[in-house]
């Protein structure tokens, strides 16, 4: 328990200075004892029906080439059951991959032609779900084999925590500000990290990138425009990834903008209510306008697919299944099939910082579970066949 002492000062400055050190004193002593005892967050196993299913190959498929000896038995083995991390899985892509005829079936990454996907989630709607739709793409591509780079553009730093960094405590590592900033940048290489999660990088986030807002304003140099900021960072280190996941601000400023000018596909979550749509339609008239500041000044901005994901999906909830619809007629296949289901089971897990995807089946109601894990490998698949098609794979 933490003790309790009314706060001390009156002042609007130091009150707001000394609500924000109990908070984080609070923060950290509880993240603490919630990830004991080395503070860093791990992955869990994932059992042998699960990891044949990410395989996309059968149980039976799998006792073979380990009884042949093609795959090594994962570690954990308990009552005759065999549970692999994700490491092990990610190994046996290589594995497997080297035996298989057809290739890319095991390791699905892009080749020499197939050029970068950087995807960014974006809309100033505050809440319509951007950060927990980018970390479950992210964890849906790196568990399928793909090399995943999750990049935080929003000074809150959510996705940043979602990837085991806490940006309100321990971390004073480099952030995407320090790569993109117009004084002595680093380079985009020393900024990303690679997380706890196989295939899975970050390039982390903390209210320090905010400075790049206030910088862009009075910047003035024509040889550095601020929407060329991200995609040059992002060009240092496009060899080590396939697809860039980037989580945006609830606000158009200029680290969006940026990210818009870096993409090359966005998705625009949006919650099924009358509130967000009209707060969408905003969004998308102003982000119109700034695209066509950015190609009048001479960039060329084109999207593989600008699609909109209806996030907080509640399939009995009438009003927002007749908004849903509404926005089916008027876009048509501009609104992706698959959608986000409102679900505790993503709620709940957001709470410890984790995807339904680190989540073990039988600590959940299974019902539950299944449906908010079935929806969100909607999404991903749906994601993933647009990647394919830019790719021009079949
Ligand atoms: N499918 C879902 N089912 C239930 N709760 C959800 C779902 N998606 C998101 N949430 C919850 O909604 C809240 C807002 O989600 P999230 O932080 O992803 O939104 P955001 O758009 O990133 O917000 P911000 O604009 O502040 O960055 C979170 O508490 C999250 O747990
Ligand atoms: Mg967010």
């Amino acid at each position: 328990m933490i003790p309790v002492t009314p706060l001390a000062n009156e002042r609007p400055s130091a009150l707001a200075t000394e609500i924000s050190e109990r908070l984080n004193a609070a923060i950290r002593e509880h993240l603490l004892s919630a990830f004991a005892p080395d503070n860093s967050k791990t992955l869990r196993s994932f059992s042998a029906p699960e990891t044949a299913e990410l395989l996309g190959v059968s149980g039976q498929f799998m006792r073979k080439v380990h009884a042949e000896g093609t795959l090594p038995e994962p570690e954990d083995i308990r009552g005759g059951r065999r549970y692999y991390t994700a490491q092990e899985i990610w190994d046996a892509r290589e594995i497997l991959e080297k035996t298989s005829r057809k290739k890319g079936r095991y390791m699905p990454r892009r080749s020499g032609e197939e050029k970068l996907q950087i995807l960014q989630l974006m809309n100033f709607k505050g809440g319509s779900s951007k950060s927990t739709t980018s970390v479950h793409l992210a964890h849906y591509f790196a568990l399928r084999g793909y090399r995943v780079l999750a990049l935080d553009l929003d000074p809150q730093g959510s996705l940043t925590s979602m990837c085991g960094i806490s940006p309100e405590i321990e971390f004073d590592g480099l952030t995407v500000y320090d790569a993109i900033r117009y004084d002595d940048p680093v380079s985009m290489a020393d900024v990303v990290v690679q997380t706890y999660f196989p295939g899975l990088s970050i390039a982390p986030s903390r209210l320090m990138l905010s400075e790049f807002e206030t910088e862009s304003a009075v910047h003035s140099n024509p040889d550095q425009p601020f929407f060329t900021r991200i995609r040059n960072a992002l060009a240092q280190v496009e060899d080590d990834f396939d697809i860039v996941l980037m989580d945006s601000p609830p606000q158009l400023g200029f680290l969006t903008i940026a990210g818009m000018a870096a993409a090359s596909s966005l998705i625009v979550p949006l919650t099924p209510s009358m509130l967000d749509v009209s707060s969408t339609a905003q969004f998308l008239e102003l982000a119109g306008a700034y695209m066509g500041v950015i190609e009048d000044a001479g960039a060329s901005l084109q999207y593989d697919f600008f699609k909109f994901l209806i996030t907080r999906d509640e399939p009995t909830d009438v009003p927002s299944q007749q908004l849903t619809s509404f926005m089916r007629a008027l876009f048509q296949d501009r609104v992706m099939s698959a959608t986000a289901l409102k679900s505790t089971a993503i709620s709940d897990a957001t709470m410890l910082k984790q995807s339904i995807y680190e989540v073990v089946r039988s600590e959940m109601t299974r019902a539950t579970y299944d449906r908010a894990k079935g929806s969100m490998d909607a999404v991903g698949l749906e994601v993933e066949t647009m990647i394919h098609q830019s790719w021009g794979r079949k």
